[in-house]
């Protein structure tokens, strides 16, 4: 299955929120990365054709997925930034509930939901209700309604906002049995969640994809650039906070090492080191959001 953006532009008003996306997402996980007001949310919306293009288009195997309509929608598993819940349902009630309107036969409702609360540890939660959630618990049950219809195309935007790290764990879990044979896209900003579990990396700034790539191959363009600097730990805020620094950790020995990148070496005693996607997107990023 091959789905193909072709010139995908969206605009609100004067502000182009995706601008001119041509890529092609095959089987596999892809991690969509950029910093607030990037365009993932619009990105993805698109894909889920909740939104319609200003001008260009997605196609699925050749087809417009606008003209495929229901089709595609059997086909795709959604979980929105913002997920709205019904608080007074039992976690199993809304999957029962969301596979009703997936149009999912009965029983098969039921089987399904019961696997997918087992796959994202709320199986002796199943029938508390909502509201006594934690915010991790609720993303989890947002995840496995998204999975329900077994779908071929699985957009999860920012599926790993709220979860604690054996929680992230589990989800890297769930997602990797899930791909194989799927389209997998989910966005983040924290670089670490997409490293591991992504083969392809989608970077967006300001509406355009910056960089499309095996994580290896686009951090390739830093080479160089990534430095290892050892100070005394007394120096060490001053100097993270004069450079691009990516990372700092305490030695045993009074002394700080900081990760920093720059064109040129930041001090005399910096040692090049091998970039990785976090440097990556610090130096496009700085760590700020866009306007
Ligand atoms: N419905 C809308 N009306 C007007 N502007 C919008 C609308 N939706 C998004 N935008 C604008 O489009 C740009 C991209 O927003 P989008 O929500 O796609 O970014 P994002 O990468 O998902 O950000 P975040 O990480 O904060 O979720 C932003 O400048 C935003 O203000
Ligand atoms: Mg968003």
């Amino acid at each position: 299955m091959k789905l193909k953006t072709i010139d995908l532009t969206k605009k609100f008003g004067s502000k182009t929120a995706v601008k001119h996306l041509n890529i092609t997402l095959s089987n596999g996980v892809y991690g969509l990365l950029g910093a607030n007001g990037a365009g993932k949310t619009t990105f993805m919306r698109l894909l889920c054709n909740i939104q319609t293009p200003t001008s260009g288009k997605i196609v699925l195997d050749g087809k417009n997925i606008v003209t495929l309509g229901e089709k595609y929608s059997e086909l795709l598993g959604y979980l929105p930034q913002h997920f709205g819940y019904y608080p007074e349902f039992t976690a199993l009630d809304f999957l029962l509930y969301i596979s009703a309107l997936k149009g999912l036969s009965e029983k098969n409702a039921k089987k399904k939901s019961k696997q997918l609360l087992e796959a994202v540890g709320l199986s002796e939660e199943s029938r508390h209700k909502i509201k006594t959630f934690s915010g991790g618990m609720k993303q989890r049950l947002g995840i496995a309604q998204a999975m329900l219809n077994n779908p071929h195309i699985l957009i999860l935007d920012e599926p790993t906002a709220g979860l604690d790290p054996k929680e992230r764990v589990r989800f890297r879990n769930i997602i990797s049995a899930f791909a194989q044979d799927r389209i997998v896209i989910l966005s983040t900003h924290i670089v670490s969640d997409v490293e591991f579990i992504a083969e392809e990396i989608i970077m967006m700034k300001s509406g355009e994809i910056i960089h499309f790539g095996k994580p290896q191959e686009i951090t390739s363009e830093i080479d160089g650039q990534v430095w290892e600097c050892t100070v005394p730990t007394a120096h060490a805020e001053k100097c993270a906070a004069a450079f691009n620094t990516s990372n700092l950790r305490n030695t045993d020995r009074g002394e700080t090492v900081l990760r920093i990148i720059a064109d040129h070496p930041p001090m005399e005693n910096a040692i090049p080191i091998r970039p990785n996607l976090e440097d990556l997107y610090l130096y496009y990023f700085k760590g700020d959001a866009e306007k």
